[in-house]
């Protein structure tokens, strides 16, 4: 059966004495075991702190980027070999903020998943439209190439190291959430461009997230969906009540 994955993306958010708080208060709310696998993504400078901090919990640590190279003269950035140094499992990959402010392509982005891979780093691979592209009914065009561009390139071996994380760039950080239909209807999208690809079985076993505005209130709603199976999460994970509160929404 697929996994059901919580993942919380601090974005470039909390120091290090405000991502101590926020792990604490996550840890004293750890009071059952959740249905959910739990994932927190600090800022790089965070990472083994988090990693520390949560060696005696499930809780497993990923980073919100990485470069391509193993190593070499790429000055201000952080190779996947680094991040599995510091205890960091998976990294969130091709989040739209990284497509749209820092121009990564689908064709970098490839490059990053093979990288990711080889060094046995899981990848969360976020697609997703903007607005404009939505209301033209481009929607599942976009999400399609992304995933031929970015993704289809892997083997089928190494489907067991990967997350898709649908997120609609115009459901994050708005507080406009798609409705459960609108996620559901993505989600079985992508499973089927998966299926057509790599076969029914692959497709049934990948978990796929989604993100934009998910919070206690709509968490419980969205995750019920047959091919919604778990969430990232922005701006409600930086808060421990309502991240825990997500984790137990299924
Ligand atoms: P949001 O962000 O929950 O704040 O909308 C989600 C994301 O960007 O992963």
């Amino acid at each position: 059966m697929r996994k059901k994955i919580v993942a919380g993306n601090w974005k470039m958010n909390n120091d290090l004495a405000q991502t101590e708080e926020l792990l604490s208060s996550i840890k004293l709310q750890w009071v059952k075991e959740p249905e959910a696998t739990v994932i927190v993504a600090p800022a790089f400078t965070n990472l083994y702190h988090t990693f520390e901090s949560l060696r005696k919990t499930p809780i497993e640590v990923a980073a919100q980027n990485m470069h391509q190279s193993d190593n070499g003269a790429f000055t201000g950035e952080i190779s996947a070999k680094m991040l599995k140094s510091v205890g960091v499992r998976s990294v969130i990959l091709g989040h739209s903020e990284r497509r749209a402010l820092f121009q990564e392509t689908n064709e970098v982005l490839a490059e990053k998943v093979n990288s990711a891979l080889e060094n046995e780093l899981k990848v969360i691979f976020c697609v997703g439209e903007e607005l404009e592209e939505r209301k033209k009914g481009n929607h599942f065009e976009v999400v399609k190439n992304h995933l031929e561009g970015g993704l289809f390139h892997v083997s089928p071996e190494a489907w067991g190291h990967i997350v898709i994380a649908y997120e609609p760039v115009w459901a994050i950080g708005t507080g406009e959430t798609a409705s459960p239909e609108q996620a559901q209807e993505m989600h079985a999208f992508i499973r089927k461009t998966v299926a057509g690809e790599f076969g029914q079985e692959i497709a049934d076993e990948v978990s796929i997230l989604y993100g934009g505005s998910v919070k206690p209130s709509n968490a419980r709603e969205i995750f019920a969906k047959k091919d919604v199976d778990g969430g990232l999460i922005g701006g409600a994970s930086l808060k421990a009540e309502d991240f825990m509160a997500i984790v137990h929404s299924f």
